[in-house]
């Protein structure tokens, strides 16, 4: 009995440490308390809010002649560098996607995508630099997103609310499942997390076949819940994947070798360390080999080397990757 709360005891404090951390995390990122999307109203008037405020679109666009920012375009009808406004101007960008890929690409396709993923079409002429407006700081909610795409599409376009936010196409909805997802996961960037996963974790794991086989391939590993990535990450023991355990080799000199069985035929055993390492053991010349469930070869101090954010980042690019649909 005391042995189980001696073992129970500190697993339940790292796991309710971990929700305070990511808790505490979020709303450090955010600038202290969130700000409830409820008051939301997913109108162009709502939207109209948003954008001059707690979205900061008018840091970088202006609309017309309101507003005087000029690192994005402007979102009105001005000049002649913008013979349309962006609602007209998200319907003809959509029909020139059309024509060139050949399938259906709508008004509210392009605006979403514009917010979703910014890097997927840059305008003529600007940089790359659109902020990643459901990511920190600015953490706008899906419901948010949508009443600013209603405000766009309030701009000389043909205002179609349900395509906005009941029934949207498959582009569209495919955008607000991404942004749902990063919001999920405590509004992390997933952009900025593929970069930290490249730096911290592909040498030992493949996405889509690439990467390292030291660890199991990660396709399709939000269906394991974000509680349980983030315990991965934190707390590699506590998870031994099964056919990823540790295994420890004693040789007939005393000799340990620690890390997984990644082949067990004839006379040999082979031992694949953390480093990618693989050491052949003959069979006669081992002692001991068995599983050791306080090891894994995932190392325990990952998060050490990552800030907050990164973390946060990482998780929400870990959220993304979803089972694949059964065809
Ligand atoms: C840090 C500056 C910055 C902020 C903040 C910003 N944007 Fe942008 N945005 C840009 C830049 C630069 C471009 C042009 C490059 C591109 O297309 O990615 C752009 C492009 C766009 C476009 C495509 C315009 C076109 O002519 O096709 C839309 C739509 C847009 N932004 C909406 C928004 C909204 C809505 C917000 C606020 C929630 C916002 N942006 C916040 C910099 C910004
Ligand atoms: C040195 C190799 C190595 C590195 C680097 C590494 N991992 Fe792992 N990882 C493993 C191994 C081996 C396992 C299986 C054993 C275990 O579960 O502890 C594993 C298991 C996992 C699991 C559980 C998978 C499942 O399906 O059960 C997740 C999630 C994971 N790692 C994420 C990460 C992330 C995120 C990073 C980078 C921040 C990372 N790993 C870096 C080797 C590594």
């Amino acid at each position: 009995m005391n042995a189980t709360i001696t073992r129970v005891f500190p697993f339940l404090l790292v796991v309710l440490g971990i929700y305070l951390w990511i808790g505490y995390s979020i709303t450090e990122l955010t600038g202290g308390g969130r700000r409830t999307s409820a008051a939301v109203d997913v109108s162009p008037e709502g939207g109209e809010a948003i954008y001059w405020g707690k979205g900061r679109c008018f840091t970088c666009h202006s609309v017309g002649g309101q507003g005087s920012a000029v690192r994005g375009p402007n979102h009105g009808q001005f000049g002649e560098k913008f013979p349309l406004p962006m609602g007209a101007r998200a319907a003809e960008r959509a029909k020139e996607r059309s024509e060139k890929e050949g399938k259906d690409f709508t008004a509210v396709d392009y605006l979403v995508e514009s917010l979703a993923s910014p890097g997927a079409y840059v305008v003529n002429g600007y940089k790359n630099e659109m902020a990643v407006v459901y990511a920190p700081p600015i953490s706008l909610s899906l419901k948010e997103i949508k009443a600013i795409v209603a405000y766009l599409m309030s701009l000389g376009g043909d205002l179609d609310m349900p395509a906005i936010d009941t029934t949207p196409a498959e582009l569209t909805q495919a955008f607000y499942s991404k942004i749902a997802a990063a919001a999920e996961a405590g509004g992390g960037d997933p952009s900025a997390g593929a970069i930290v996963y490249e730096d911290n974790c592909s040498e030992c794991h493949t996405l889509a076949e690439e990467g390292g086989e030291v660890g199991p391939a990660l396709d399709g590993i939000s269906a394991k819940g974000l509680k349980f990535i983030s315990e991965a990450i934190l707390q590699p023991t506590k998870i031994q994947t099964k056919g990823f355990e540790t295994y420890v080799a004693v040789d007939k000199d005393g000799r340990q070798t620690i890390g997984l069985k990644t082949r067990d035929e004839g006379g040999e055993v082979d031992i694949t360390k953390a480093n990618g390492d693989v050491i052949t053991i003959a069979k006669g010349d081992i002692k001991d080999i068995k599983i050791d469930d306080t090891k894994s070869v995932m190392p325990d101090d990952l998060s050490e080397a990552m800030t907050v954010k990164d973390y946060q980042d990482i998780l929400s690019f870990l959220m993304l990757q979803k089972p694949k649909a059964a065809e």
